[in-house]
Protein backbone atom coordinates (compact mmCIF):
# COMPACT_ATOMS: atom_id res chain seq x y z
CA UNK A 1 0.00 0.00 0.00
CA UNK A 2 1.55 3.17 -0.99
CA UNK A 3 1.30 6.14 1.22
CA UNK A 4 2.18 9.94 0.49
CA UNK A 5 3.05 11.96 3.90
CA UNK A 6 2.91 15.28 4.18
CA UNK A 7 6.11 17.15 5.72
CA UNK A 8 6.25 20.73 7.39
CA UNK A 9 10.32 21.77 6.91
CA UNK A 10 10.87 24.40 9.60
CA UNK A 11 14.76 25.07 8.61
CA UNK A 12 15.05 28.08 10.51
CA UNK A 13 17.85 29.84 11.82
CA UNK A 14 21.55 29.70 11.67
CA UNK A 15 22.77 26.46 11.27
CA UNK A 16 19.23 25.20 11.76
CA UNK A 17 18.88 25.11 7.39
CA UNK A 18 22.34 23.51 7.05
CA UNK A 19 21.76 20.33 9.17
CA UNK A 20 17.87 20.09 7.83
CA UNK A 21 18.87 20.07 4.38
CA UNK A 22 20.55 17.10 5.06
CA UNK A 23 18.20 15.80 6.85
CA UNK A 24 15.46 16.31 3.89
CA UNK A 25 18.59 14.71 1.42
CA UNK A 26 17.99 11.57 3.73
CA UNK A 27 14.23 11.62 3.64
CA UNK A 28 14.66 11.87 0.17
CA UNK A 29 17.38 9.25 -0.43
CA UNK A 30 14.67 6.79 1.55
CA UNK A 31 11.70 7.54 -0.64
CA UNK A 32 13.17 6.29 -3.64
CA UNK A 33 12.43 2.57 -4.46
CA UNK A 34 10.02 2.61 -2.21
CA UNK A 35 6.12 3.04 -1.79
CA UNK A 36 6.15 5.77 0.67
CA UNK A 37 6.06 9.18 -0.77
CA UNK A 38 6.63 12.82 1.26
CA UNK A 39 5.66 15.64 0.29
CA UNK A 40 7.52 18.40 1.91
CA UNK A 41 6.90 22.14 2.44
CA UNK A 42 9.69 24.20 3.41
CA UNK A 43 8.39 27.01 5.72
CA UNK A 44 10.57 30.16 5.23
CA UNK A 45 10.20 31.31 9.24
CA UNK A 46 12.68 32.47 11.48
CA UNK A 47 15.23 35.61 11.45
CA UNK A 48 14.65 36.22 7.61
CA UNK A 49 11.59 36.23 8.02
CA UNK A 50 11.41 38.80 10.66
CA UNK A 51 13.88 41.60 8.86
CA UNK A 52 10.63 41.51 5.95
CA UNK A 53 7.82 41.19 8.00
CA UNK A 54 8.60 42.68 11.48
CA UNK A 55 7.55 39.08 13.10
CA UNK A 56 9.13 35.39 12.94
CA UNK A 57 6.04 33.24 11.74
CA UNK A 58 2.73 34.59 10.01
CA UNK A 59 -0.31 35.48 12.09
CA UNK A 60 -1.69 31.96 11.17
CA UNK A 61 1.18 29.97 11.87
CA UNK A 62 -0.48 26.92 13.66
CA UNK A 63 -3.33 27.29 11.17
CA UNK A 64 -0.83 26.52 8.28
CA UNK A 65 1.18 23.86 10.58
CA UNK A 66 -2.19 21.43 11.34
CA UNK A 67 -2.86 19.82 8.49
CA UNK A 68 0.98 18.04 7.79
CA UNK A 69 1.30 14.96 9.40
CA UNK A 70 4.87 15.73 10.67
CA UNK A 71 6.85 18.91 11.71
CA UNK A 72 10.71 18.64 10.99
CA UNK A 73 12.29 21.74 12.61
CA UNK A 74 16.09 22.63 12.72
CA UNK A 75 16.55 25.05 14.91
CA UNK A 76 15.74 28.51 15.65
CA UNK A 77 16.80 31.69 17.28
CA UNK A 78 19.64 34.97 16.89
CA UNK A 79 20.09 36.33 19.77
CA UNK A 80 22.28 38.93 18.39
CA UNK A 81 19.54 40.28 16.70
CA UNK A 82 16.28 39.48 18.00
CA UNK A 83 15.78 38.27 21.46
CA UNK A 84 15.32 34.54 22.00
CA UNK A 85 11.61 34.98 23.58
CA UNK A 86 10.51 36.27 20.23
CA UNK A 87 12.00 33.77 18.36
CA UNK A 88 11.12 30.39 20.82
CA UNK A 89 8.04 31.82 21.39
CA UNK A 90 6.56 30.40 18.76
CA UNK A 91 8.00 26.61 19.34
CA UNK A 92 6.46 26.82 22.70
CA UNK A 93 2.71 27.54 20.89
CA UNK A 94 2.98 24.95 18.88
CA UNK A 95 3.82 22.34 21.75
CA UNK A 96 1.05 23.64 23.94
CA UNK A 97 -1.88 23.78 21.26
CA UNK A 98 -0.47 20.41 19.21
CA UNK A 99 -0.60 18.77 22.81
CA UNK A 100 2.78 17.57 22.04
CA UNK A 101 3.36 16.67 26.09
CA UNK A 102 6.10 13.88 24.98
CA UNK A 103 9.77 14.99 24.58
CA UNK A 104 11.55 11.64 23.86
CA UNK A 105 15.05 11.72 24.03
CA UNK A 106 17.81 8.80 23.43
CA UNK A 107 20.78 9.25 24.72
CA UNK A 108 22.84 6.42 22.59
CA UNK A 109 26.17 5.80 22.15
CA UNK A 110 26.97 4.88 18.71
CA UNK A 111 30.12 2.28 18.06
CA UNK A 112 33.21 4.20 16.89
CA UNK A 113 32.62 7.51 19.34
CA UNK A 114 34.41 7.93 22.87
CA UNK A 115 32.78 8.14 26.04
CA UNK A 116 32.86 11.09 27.99
CA UNK A 117 32.70 8.48 30.78
CA UNK A 118 35.75 6.40 31.54
CA UNK A 119 35.70 2.80 30.94
CA UNK A 120 31.79 3.04 29.62
CA UNK A 121 30.95 2.37 25.78
CA UNK A 122 28.21 1.74 23.29
CA UNK A 123 27.18 -1.34 25.32
CA UNK A 124 26.76 0.72 28.08
CA UNK A 125 24.43 3.72 26.99
CA UNK A 126 21.19 3.73 25.64
CA UNK A 127 18.78 5.31 27.42
CA UNK A 128 15.36 7.14 26.61
CA UNK A 129 14.50 10.17 28.40
CA UNK A 130 11.03 10.83 28.60
CA UNK A 131 10.80 14.59 29.57
CA UNK A 132 6.48 15.97 30.24
CA UNK A 133 6.79 18.58 27.94
CA UNK A 134 3.23 20.30 28.72
CA UNK A 135 3.18 21.37 32.42
CA UNK A 136 5.35 20.62 35.79
CA UNK A 137 7.70 23.79 36.42
CA UNK A 138 7.22 25.11 33.14
CA UNK A 139 3.75 26.27 33.48
CA UNK A 140 3.44 30.49 32.97
CA UNK A 141 1.89 30.97 36.30
CA UNK A 142 3.60 33.38 39.32
CA UNK A 143 4.18 36.58 39.43
CA UNK A 144 6.56 39.07 40.97
CA UNK A 145 5.14 42.10 43.75
CA UNK A 146 7.12 45.29 45.28
CA UNK A 147 9.45 45.12 42.06
CA UNK A 148 12.92 46.78 42.77
CA UNK A 149 12.50 46.68 46.56
CA UNK A 150 14.48 44.93 49.09
CA UNK A 151 11.05 43.43 49.69
CA UNK A 152 10.87 42.24 46.42
CA UNK A 153 8.75 38.61 46.11
CA UNK A 154 8.58 36.20 43.29
CA UNK A 155 5.96 33.44 43.01
CA UNK A 156 6.38 31.03 40.32
CA UNK A 157 4.47 27.79 41.37
CA UNK A 158 4.48 24.15 38.99
CA UNK A 159 1.47 22.34 38.17
CA UNK A 160 0.97 18.94 37.93
CA UNK A 161 -1.78 16.89 36.47
CA UNK A 162 -3.00 13.14 37.91
CA UNK A 163 -3.94 13.23 34.23
CA UNK A 164 -0.27 15.02 32.54
CA UNK A 165 1.31 12.43 35.21
CA UNK A 166 -0.50 9.13 33.99
CA UNK A 167 -0.24 9.57 30.36
CA UNK A 168 3.56 10.70 30.24
CA UNK A 169 3.85 7.56 32.63
CA UNK A 170 1.26 5.25 29.89
CA UNK A 171 3.81 6.13 27.27
CA UNK A 172 6.98 5.59 29.18
CA UNK A 173 5.67 1.87 30.33
CA UNK A 174 4.71 1.69 26.36
CA UNK A 175 7.91 2.21 25.25
CA UNK A 176 9.62 0.39 27.74
CA UNK A 177 7.77 -2.85 26.57
CA UNK A 178 8.98 -2.48 23.39
CA UNK A 179 12.83 -2.12 25.08
CA UNK A 180 14.56 -3.32 28.03
CA UNK A 181 11.57 -3.47 29.51
CA UNK A 182 12.36 -0.94 32.28
CA UNK A 183 11.40 2.05 33.09
CA UNK A 184 12.84 4.68 36.21
CA UNK A 185 10.51 7.32 37.56
CA UNK A 186 12.26 10.46 38.46
CA UNK A 187 10.96 11.61 41.91
CA UNK A 188 11.95 13.99 44.66
CA UNK A 189 9.07 13.38 46.83
CA UNK A 190 11.19 13.28 50.27
CA UNK A 191 11.25 17.57 49.40
CA UNK A 192 8.48 18.37 47.70
CA UNK A 193 5.34 15.60 48.88
CA UNK A 194 2.51 17.45 47.10
CA UNK A 195 3.87 17.86 43.50
CA UNK A 196 6.04 14.56 43.41
CA UNK A 197 3.57 12.65 46.14
CA UNK A 198 1.40 12.40 43.56
CA UNK A 199 3.86 11.26 41.06
CA UNK A 200 5.08 8.10 43.36
CA UNK A 201 1.22 7.31 43.55
CA UNK A 202 0.36 7.40 40.04
CA UNK A 203 3.28 5.53 39.02
CA UNK A 204 2.24 2.47 42.01
CA UNK A 205 -1.28 2.83 40.84
CA UNK A 206 -0.08 2.18 37.13
CA UNK A 207 2.74 -0.51 37.50
CA UNK A 208 0.56 -3.54 37.96
CA UNK A 209 -0.86 -2.45 34.69
CA UNK A 210 2.67 -3.55 33.14
CA UNK A 211 3.83 -6.57 35.09
CA UNK A 212 6.08 -7.26 32.07
CA UNK A 213 8.06 -3.81 33.05
CA UNK A 214 10.33 -3.46 36.23
CA UNK A 215 9.61 0.23 37.41
CA UNK A 216 11.12 1.95 39.97
CA UNK A 217 11.68 5.73 41.21
CA UNK A 218 14.79 7.21 42.11
CA UNK A 219 15.14 10.78 43.54
CA UNK A 220 16.05 13.07 40.85
CA UNK A 221 19.40 14.42 42.67
CA UNK A 222 20.08 10.01 42.83
CA UNK A 223 19.54 10.01 39.82
CA UNK A 224 21.82 12.51 37.77
CA UNK A 225 24.52 10.73 40.02
CA UNK A 226 23.61 7.37 38.67
CA UNK A 227 23.59 8.64 34.98
CA UNK A 228 27.36 9.12 35.54
CA UNK A 229 28.27 6.01 37.28
CA UNK A 230 25.98 3.01 36.02
CA UNK A 231 24.21 4.60 33.23
CA UNK A 232 23.93 0.77 32.10
CA UNK A 233 21.20 0.52 34.41
CA UNK A 234 18.87 2.96 32.69
CA UNK A 235 16.15 2.09 29.87
CA UNK A 236 13.28 4.25 29.63
CA UNK A 237 13.41 7.10 32.35
CA UNK A 238 10.31 9.32 32.79
CA UNK A 239 10.58 12.75 34.29
CA UNK A 240 8.89 15.85 35.02
CA UNK A 241 9.43 18.84 32.30
CA UNK A 242 12.91 20.40 35.10
CA UNK A 243 13.90 17.11 36.11
CA UNK A 244 13.55 16.30 32.44
CA UNK A 245 15.29 19.23 31.01
CA UNK A 246 18.18 18.67 33.00
CA UNK A 247 18.48 14.92 32.55
CA UNK A 248 18.36 15.32 29.02
CA UNK A 249 21.64 17.91 28.93
CA UNK A 250 23.42 14.98 30.79
CA UNK A 251 21.87 12.34 28.69
CA UNK A 252 23.26 14.63 25.31
CA UNK A 253 26.87 14.25 26.92
CA UNK A 254 26.64 10.64 27.59
CA UNK A 255 25.29 9.97 23.88
CA UNK A 256 28.35 11.51 22.48
CA UNK A 257 27.56 15.29 22.63
CA UNK A 258 24.99 17.75 21.38
CA UNK A 259 25.98 17.32 17.46
CA UNK A 260 24.25 13.75 17.99
CA UNK A 261 21.46 14.20 20.24
CA UNK A 262 18.02 13.81 18.42
CA UNK A 263 14.91 14.77 20.14
CA UNK A 264 10.72 14.47 19.36
CA UNK A 265 7.82 16.40 20.86
CA UNK A 266 5.15 13.93 20.17
CA UNK A 267 1.63 14.14 20.52
CA UNK A 268 0.88 10.45 20.81
CA UNK A 269 -3.35 10.31 20.30
CA UNK A 270 -1.96 11.57 16.66
CA UNK A 271 -4.84 14.74 17.02
CA UNK A 272 -2.14 16.96 15.90
CA UNK A 273 1.09 16.70 14.07
CA UNK A 274 4.14 16.07 16.23
CA UNK A 275 7.42 18.15 16.01
CA UNK A 276 10.82 16.72 15.37
CA UNK A 277 14.25 18.18 16.01
CA UNK A 278 17.86 18.36 17.16
CA UNK A 279 18.09 19.16 20.39
CA UNK A 280 20.71 21.43 19.64
CA UNK A 281 20.47 25.50 19.16
CA UNK A 282 21.14 27.22 16.29
CA UNK A 283 24.92 27.79 17.19
CA UNK A 284 25.80 31.10 15.55
CA UNK A 285 29.10 30.62 16.52
CA UNK A 286 29.31 28.16 13.54
CA UNK A 287 26.40 29.27 11.44
CA UNK A 288 27.48 29.55 7.35
CA UNK A 289 30.75 27.54 8.00
CA UNK A 290 29.64 24.58 6.63
CA UNK A 291 30.92 22.66 9.31
CA UNK A 292 27.83 21.84 11.50
CA UNK A 293 27.39 17.91 12.83
CA UNK A 294 23.86 16.70 10.92
CA UNK A 295 23.38 13.62 12.67
CA UNK A 296 21.40 14.99 15.35
CA UNK A 297 19.50 16.26 12.45
CA UNK A 298 19.19 13.18 10.66
CA UNK A 299 18.03 11.09 13.74
CA UNK A 300 15.31 13.37 14.32
CA UNK A 301 14.31 11.94 10.80
CA UNK A 302 14.48 8.67 11.86
CA UNK A 303 12.43 9.14 15.11
CA UNK A 304 10.15 10.89 12.43
CA UNK A 305 9.50 7.89 10.85
CA UNK A 306 9.05 5.72 13.57
CA UNK A 307 6.44 8.46 14.82
CA UNK A 308 4.86 7.44 11.27
CA UNK A 309 4.80 3.87 11.54
CA UNK A 310 7.51 3.38 8.82
CA UNK A 311 9.72 1.54 11.36
CA UNK A 312 11.70 -0.49 8.78
CA UNK A 313 12.85 2.91 6.66
CA UNK A 314 13.53 4.35 10.65
CA UNK A 315 16.03 1.59 11.07
CA UNK A 316 17.77 2.12 7.95
CA UNK A 317 18.18 5.66 9.03
CA UNK A 318 19.40 4.71 12.28
CA UNK A 319 21.77 1.89 10.93
CA UNK A 320 23.11 4.17 8.18
CA UNK A 321 24.68 6.38 10.66
CA UNK A 322 26.29 3.71 12.85
CA UNK A 323 28.15 3.38 9.85
CA UNK A 324 28.84 6.30 9.29
CA UNK A 325 30.09 7.07 12.45
CA UNK A 326 31.85 3.32 12.78
CA UNK A 327 33.65 4.23 9.44
CA UNK A 328 35.46 7.51 11.10
CA UNK A 329 32.97 9.53 8.98
CA UNK A 330 32.95 12.56 11.48
CA UNK A 331 32.44 16.92 11.20
CA UNK A 332 35.10 18.79 13.64
CA UNK A 333 32.75 18.41 16.69
CA UNK A 334 33.42 14.85 17.05
CA UNK A 335 37.29 15.60 16.01
CA UNK A 336 36.95 14.66 12.27
CA UNK A 337 37.69 16.67 9.45
CA UNK A 338 34.46 16.42 7.12
CA UNK A 339 32.17 19.20 6.18
CA UNK A 340 28.16 19.01 7.28
CA UNK A 341 27.43 18.26 3.66
CA UNK A 342 30.31 15.30 3.15
CA UNK A 343 28.41 13.73 6.22
CA UNK A 344 25.30 13.76 4.57
CA UNK A 345 26.54 12.56 1.64
CA UNK A 346 27.82 9.21 3.69
CA UNK A 347 25.12 8.68 5.66
CA UNK A 348 23.41 9.05 2.00
CA UNK A 349 25.73 6.28 0.97
CA UNK A 350 25.12 4.12 3.50
CA UNK A 351 21.41 4.17 3.10
P1 LIG B 1 23.54 25.67 20.66
O1 LIG B 1 23.03 24.30 20.84
O2 LIG B 1 23.12 26.40 19.45
O3 LIG B 1 25.15 25.63 20.67
C1 LIG B 1 25.91 25.23 21.82
C2 LIG B 1 27.32 24.84 21.37
O4 LIG B 1 27.27 23.57 20.70
C3 LIG B 1 27.94 25.81 20.37
O5 LIG B 1 29.31 25.94 20.63
C4 LIG B 1 27.69 25.16 19.05
O6 LIG B 1 28.66 25.49 18.07
C5 LIG B 1 27.74 23.68 19.38
N1 LIG B 1 26.83 22.92 18.49
C6 LIG B 1 25.48 22.89 18.57
N2 LIG B 1 24.98 22.13 17.60
C7 LIG B 1 26.03 21.66 16.88
C8 LIG B 1 26.15 20.82 15.74
N3 LIG B 1 25.08 20.31 15.12
N4 LIG B 1 27.39 20.56 15.27
C9 LIG B 1 28.48 21.07 15.88
N5 LIG B 1 28.43 21.86 16.95
C10 LIG B 1 27.22 22.16 17.46
O7 LIG B 1 23.14 26.50 21.96
P2 LIG B 1 23.30 28.05 22.28
O8 LIG B 1 24.57 28.57 21.69
O9 LIG B 1 23.06 28.16 23.72
O10 LIG B 1 22.06 28.74 21.56
C11 LIG B 1 22.12 29.36 20.27
C12 LIG B 1 20.72 29.77 19.87
O11 LIG B 1 19.91 28.61 19.67
C13 LIG B 1 19.98 30.61 20.91
O12 LIG B 1 19.25 31.58 20.24
C14 LIG B 1 19.09 29.61 21.60
O13 LIG B 1 17.97 30.20 22.20
C15 LIG B 1 18.71 28.75 20.43
N6 LIG B 1 18.19 27.41 20.79
C16 LIG B 1 17.17 26.93 20.02
C17 LIG B 1 16.67 25.68 20.23
C18 LIG B 1 15.59 25.19 19.34
O14 LIG B 1 15.45 25.66 18.23
N7 LIG B 1 14.79 24.22 19.76
C19 LIG B 1 17.22 24.80 21.28
C20 LIG B 1 18.34 25.36 21.98
C21 LIG B 1 18.79 26.64 21.74
MG1 LIG C 1 17.66 22.34 27.97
Amino acid sequence: MSRSLRIAVYPGDGIGPEVTAQAVRVLLGLAQNSDVTFALTELPWGINYWKQHGRVVPDDFLEVLRPFDAILLGAVGWPELLPDYETLAPLVQIRQTFDQYACVRPAKLYPGLKSVLAGKGPADIDIVVIRENSEGEYVDNGGRLKRGTPDEVAIQTALHTRRGIERILRYGFALARKRRKKLTMATKSNAQRYAYGLWDEVLAELAPQFPDVESERQHCDALVMNFVRWPERFDVVVASNLFGDLLTDLGGVLGGGLGLAPSTNTNPERSFPSMFEPVHGSAPDIAGKGIANPIAAILSVSMMLDHLELPSLAERVRKAVEKTLSGGAKTPDLGGKLTTEQVGDAVLANL
